[in-house]
């Protein structure tokens, strides 16, 4: 089931402040204890603002100890811990049916956790489950960043 961008509206919005690209890396893995095989996550934000930082957590979160390389030309890494995490760069994706032809429906499936870092250019393609997580720059320090982490249910 797909939905919309403007039919998506968070039930839940919890807004977090890092100060440095470690504490995002411990949001990120702090975060990944209430995740379950199945669901969805889209990273959304400016460049260089802190999603592979965020999705490195997340993968430690899930006992994966390999190091996490943003897969930006080879659009997904998959990494297996207690469950599959599939992490996903879609920066350089035109269209979603680019990631439909790679088999991106396959990736989602019940045993996998898929991470969608630039998720947001891909919306009508998006799980309905999708947390929505956004990376802001925060004022003029350069390691602020606000982060935005967006539940639909
Ligand atoms: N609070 C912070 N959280 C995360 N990263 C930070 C923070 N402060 C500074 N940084 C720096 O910002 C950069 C974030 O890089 P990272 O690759 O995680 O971003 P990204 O959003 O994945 O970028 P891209 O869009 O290129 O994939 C790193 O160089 C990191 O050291
Ligand atoms: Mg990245």
């Amino acid at each position: 089931m797909r939905i919309k961008k403007d039919e998506w509206m968070p039930k839940e919005i919890q807004k977090v402040k890092t100060q440095s690209e470690i504490e995002t890396f411990e949001l990120g893995r702090s975060f990944a204890k209430e995740l379950k095989a199945g669901d969805a996550i889209s990273l959304e934000g400016d460049l260089g603002t802190g999603k592979t930082a965020f999705t490195k957590g997340i993968a430690a979160g899930l006992g994966i100890n390999k190091h996490i390389t943003s897969p930006t030309f080879t659009l997904v890494n998959s990494y297996i811990g207690k469950v599959v995490l599939n992490h996903f760069d879609v920066y350089r994706v035109d269209d979603s049916d680019e990631l439909l032809e790679i088999g991106w429906e396959e990736y989602f499936a019940d045993d996998a956790i898929c991470v969608i870092e630039w998720g947001d250019r891909v919306l009508d393609i998006l799980p309905e489950n999708t947390v929505h997580v956004r990376f802001e720059r925060d004022g003029s320090n350069p390691d602020s960043r606000i982060i935005y982490i967006e539940r639909g249910k």
